[in-house]
């Protein structure tokens, strides 16, 4: 008895230690103390994007400031100092997930990545017949360009099914790689409801049969530190702005033995040694440099860099995943006191591994709980399918809320959604079933499908 007292006052310590913590970061985020009505703004979109700190704010300021000017191409100054100041940022998300620089490409983000991947990598070394394999849970940015190609080159698409109750089903995955398989892309977080992935397993399957593995880390790198070689991906890819850096900045690892048979995204300036006709004679820059035409996005690189100094020297050195993980059981608790919510996903699993809680309260179109949580109680939650229209017809779903959390989110805000959500159905409930004209002894299952 003695011994549980100990445990639980070590562990509340622990917790409450760990909100103090992160509490005084949200100073550095000038967007999080805007109050509407008296209320404070509580944003819990940052699966989408997060909000960026001062830091980087700066960065990108001063950048523009006093170190603008193109990179690779000038032998003053200051284009000296911002081809360092770019080529520093490469180093540092080459640090950031244990890769080396001439692994990193950069890219507008997540979704160019893919395409690139797919366009380049892809056009080149996957045949007719060949068999590619993604699971249902990508984001559609891991979906399509994969659908596009499979189509133009007749090549077999297959799929790693998700359970019902939001994992995937890695005894299916045994069987639907073979020794046909040449490709694998995996999502490692959804960003739809939260399941954490186990990439490992998912890699060492595809290496068995020689495929290569791309992993989407659009919602994980931003939360935990990555190791790229100690999980020997091939390819990994993220978006600089979910991570506290600008929009318009993103990276594809891809790993050193593939990436200097990987042929160019785009033609254009800076990639060239010599250019001859035909074509096919000219000698091109190394990667990464031959494979980033034109001018890149110096300044977003840069921020992105200072994104990750801020991460490394505040963020990664404390649990941070453990306090998210932390913020979606208070949510998951608060929720489940209300018998009209349904929670998607693997519940116990967010608990200790989450970011991100979806749900709906039944009989709800998902927009009409969103916009009273904006205009009520000043906070932000997404609501759709978001952008995960295969998992959605797996889980049967048309659309759901989404609360999303990162470290500068407090137990507070939770609080206050549910609050915000309990108010809703108190106050609500009732007008807005009569609004909708919707039945409302029809709305047991996954009654959300009808607001497709
Ligand atoms: C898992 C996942 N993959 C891909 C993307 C697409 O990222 P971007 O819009 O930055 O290209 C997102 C964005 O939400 C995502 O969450």
């Amino acid at each position: 008895m003695k011994k549980i007292a100990i445990a639980t006052l070590a562990l509340g310590l622990l917790s409450s230690n760990i909100y103090t913590e992160y509490n005084c970061y949200r100073e550095d985020f000038p967007i999080l103390h805007h109050k509407k009505d008296h209320n404070q703004f509580v944003f819990f979109d940052s699966g989408a994007t997060s909000q960026k700190p001062n830091q980087v704010i700066d960065t990108v300021c001063n950048t523009y400031r006093y170190a603008s000017a193109n990179i690779h191409r000038g032998d003053y100054g200051l284009s000296l100092k911002s081809t360092a100041l770019y080529e520093e940022a490469r180093a540092k998300v080459a640090h950031f997930i244990n890769a080396n620089e001439n692994e990193i490409v950069f890219t507008k983000g997540t979704s160019e990545s893919i395409n690139f991947l797919a366009s380049t990598w892809g056009e080149k070394f996957l045949q007719e017949g060949d068999e590619i394999v993604i699971t249902e849970m990508e984001h559609n940015s891991g979906l399509l360009p994969w659908i596009r190609l499979a189509e133009r080159k007749g090549l077999v698409l297959k799929f790693i099914e998700v359970t019902p109750d939001g994992f995937l089903d890695l005894e299916q995955m045994e069987k639907v790689i073979t020794p046909k398989t040449k490709f694998v892309g995996c999502i490692h977080t959804s960003n739809a409801i939260g399941t954490q992935n186990p990439i490992k397993r998912v890699i060492e399957a595809a290496h068995a049969v020689g495929a290569k593995v791309l992993i989407d880390g659009a919602q994980s790198v931003p939360y935990e530190k990555m190791d790229v070689r100690a999980y020997d991906m091939d390819f990994l890819v993220f978006s600089g702005h979910k991570m506290l850096a600008p929009t318009g900045i993103g990276a594809l690892y891809i790993k050193k033995d593939v990436i200097d048979s990987v042929p160019a995204y785009q033609w254009g300036g800076g990639m060239a040694d010599i250019i001859k006709v035909p074509f096919e004679d000219s000698i091109y820059h190394p990667a990464p440099e031959g494979l980033e035409a034109g001018t890149p996005p110096i300044v977003q690189a840069i921020g992105l860099g200072a994104a990750i100094d801020y991460l490394e020297e505040k963020i990664f050195t404390q649990p941070t995943k453990e306090y998210l993980a932390s913020l979606c059981d208070r949510l998951i608790t608060g929720l489940e006191k209300m018998p009209m919510v349904q929670i998607l996903g693997a519940k116990e699993h967010l608990r200790k591994e989450g970011h991100v809680v979806a749900f709906n309260i039944k009989c709800i179109p998902a927009p009409r709980l969103a916009e009273y949580l904006d205009k009520t109680f000043n906070i932000a939650v997404r609501t759709s399918k978001h952008c995960a229209h295969m998992l959605a017809r797996r889980l049967d779903y048309a659309s759901s809320v989404r609360a999303s959390f990162y470290f500068y989110n407090t137990q507070e805000e939770v609080d206050r959604l549910i609050k915000g959500v309990q108010t809703f159905i108190d106050e609500e409930f009732e007008k807005v079933i009569a609004d909708e004209k919707i039945n409302p002894t029809n709305c047991d299952s996954c009654m959300i499908r009808e607001f497709a």
